[in-house]
Order: C-alpha cells, then sequence, then structure tokens
C-alpha cells in the first residue's frame, strides 16, 4: 500500500505504550491482586507490574509519566493498571475522567467487616506493637461509637465514595466484582470481567485449581510463569480472633451503608 498506510500498519503493529483503558481502582484488601492476577491471564490484557500510584502520588507528574509505566501492547490489546487507593482518594474520580472519560472502572467489594479486619491484619504484619482491633475500631473503649476516623473502617463506607465517582462515571462503566464470589467462583467473575471488557471468554475454569493448603483458588499457569501457583504470603493471611460483640456492632454499622451501596449498584452483595 501506500507509505502512508504502512506507516499506520506499523504504529499499528509496532509494541508501544498507553495509556490505560481499565482500572482496577479498589478497594483495598478485597482481592484486588487475586484479579488482577486472574484477568491478566488474557493474551489480550497487559498490565503494570505494581501499583503506578499516579492518580493520588504522582499526578504532578504528568501524564507522560504515566504512560512510560505502562506495559508496551500491540494493537487491540488493553493496558490495565491497578492501585486500589483510587476508590477512596478524594481527587482521583475526576482526574481519571479528564484522562479519558471513557475509562472503564474494575471495583471489587467484600464484606466491610471482613474487610476491615484484612486491612488491620496486613497493618499489624508491618507493626510489632500494634493495638487489638477492638481498641482501634472503636471510640472510648466500649464497643458504643464506631470510630469512622480510623482507615481500616472508614474505607468500608462504599456507598460514601462510590458516590464520587458517579458524578464522572456513568454507572455503566463501573463492574462490581463480588470478592467472595472471586474466592468461591474466580471463573465466573473473570467471566463477567471479560464480557464488561468486550473480550472472548478465554480465562476459564481451566485456569483455576483449589488449594486445599492456601484455602483459595490458585493458577495452572500466570502470565509469569507456566507452573502451578498461587498468590504470595501477603495474600490469604489469618486473621485474628475479634470479639463477636465487636464484630456484631460493626455489622450494624455497616448495614444502612451496604443497603444505600446495593441500591446504588443494583446489586445485592448480601453481606452479613
Ligand atoms: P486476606 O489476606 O485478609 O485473606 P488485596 O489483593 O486487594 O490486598 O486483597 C487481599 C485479599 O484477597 C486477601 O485478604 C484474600 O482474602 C483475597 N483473595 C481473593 N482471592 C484470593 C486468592 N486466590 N488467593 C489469595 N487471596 C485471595
Amino acid at each position: 500500500g501506500s507509505p502512508k498506510y504502512r506507516l499506520l500498519r506499523q504504529q499499528g503493529s509496532r509494541p508501544s505504550r498507553h495509556l490505560p483503558d481499565t482500572l482496577i481502582i479498589g478497594v483495598k484488601k478485597s482481592g484486588t491482586r487475586a484479579l488482577l492476577e486472574f484477568i491478566r491471564l488474557h493474551p489480550d490484557v497487559r498490565a503494570a507490574g505494581c501499583e503506578v500510584h499516579f492518580f493520588d502520588r504522582h499526578y504532578q507528574k504528568g501524564l507522560h509519566w504515566y504512560r512510560h509505566h505502562m506495559p508496551y501492547t500491540i494493537e487491540g490489546q488493553i493496558t490495565m493498571e491497578k492501585t486500589p487507593s483510587y476508590f477512596v482518594t478524594k481527587e482521583v474520580p475526576q482526574r481519571v475522567h479528564h484522562m479519558n472519560a471513557n475509562t472503564k472502572l474494575l471495583v471489587v467489594v467484600r464484606d466491610p467487616v471482613t474487610r476491615a479486619i484484612s486491612d488491620y491484619t496486613q497493618a499489624a504484619s508491618k507493626k510489632a506493637d500494634m493495638k487489638r482491633f477492638e481498641d482501634l475500631a472503636f471510640v472510648n473503649g466500649s464497643y458504643a461509637v464506631v470510630d469512622t476516623n480510623w482507615g481500616p473502617v472508614k474505607i468500608g463506607i462504599y456507598s460514601r465514595y462510590l458516590e464520587k465517582w458517579l458524578h464522572y462515571f456513568q454507572l455503566s462503566q463501573l463492574l462490581f466484582i463480588s470478592g467472595e464470589r472471586l474466592i468461591m467462583d474466580p471463573a465466573y467473575e473473570i467471566g463477567r470481567v471479560q464480557d464488561f471488557l468486550g473480550l472472548k471468554r478465554v480465562v476459564t475454569e481451566k485456569h483455576f485449581y483449589f488449594n486445599a493448603t492456601k484455602g483459595f483458588p490458585c493458577l495452572f499457569k500466570s502470565e509469569a510463569r507456566s507452573t502451578p501457583h498461587c498468590l504470595g504470603k501477603t495474600k490469604g493471611r489469618n486473621h485474628p480472633h475479634i470479639e463477636a460483640a465487636a464484630i456484631e456492632r460493626l455489622r450494624d454499622f455497616y448495614r444502612p451503608f451496604n443497603n444505600r451501596f446495593y441500591e446504588m449498584t443494583g446489586i445485592n452483595f448480601a453481606w452479613p
């Protein structure tokens, strides 16, 4: 063909870096790593290896900087990134919208009580003399008042954050993935994700096996390795025992927010 046509074709077939089409924006400790590792099995998905934190921490560095943290793709491949703090950072919805108003957004959510305990467990693993969960989640040493300023509690009020996203994005641009179902039936959730992204259903139940020792679904092979493996040690930690009364109080606290979230998303996640 003409030189112009040749050039266009070259540009399309030569790998280059692109700003993401799709973001996993959260929610922290809900299964975001599992989602990313599972969806990137798809040959038409390429993802940044680590959390780039562009929209929350490095925004001033500009889109050029961001693009250089993206993997090489060829035409037809989706560029993806996951940074779970995006979901809860105030400025991020507007910034993502400014980059690309058509960005597809993936949100993994999990029972906010378990999520809070998971968040706490992660923090405690990094700090030797951490107070008990029960002492941090409530004000004044009784279970009367929930401490909504404590990050692990606050992040679980999903409806509050979702509202901010819906100022900039249509609900149809967001896909909500159940963190519980991602564990029970990963193929089902990954099927939904592939449909949402307009991808052929390539990642199926054949890719997963349940590892009884790990207690989680694991992969026969992945983008990085061709042998069976699970997510790392920091995913699927043992949680400390939490007093039943504290759990119950937190469940009561979240119930109205959860119901609001079900209304907003049109999905009943059926958290206890
Ligand atoms: P726990 O470690 O508290 O069990 P994130 O990747 O967003 O930090 O989420 C971590 C959580 O992902 C883990 O929390 C675990 O429950 C969940 N998860 C979901 N699928 C998993 C899998 N296949 N392997 C390990 N953890 C998984």
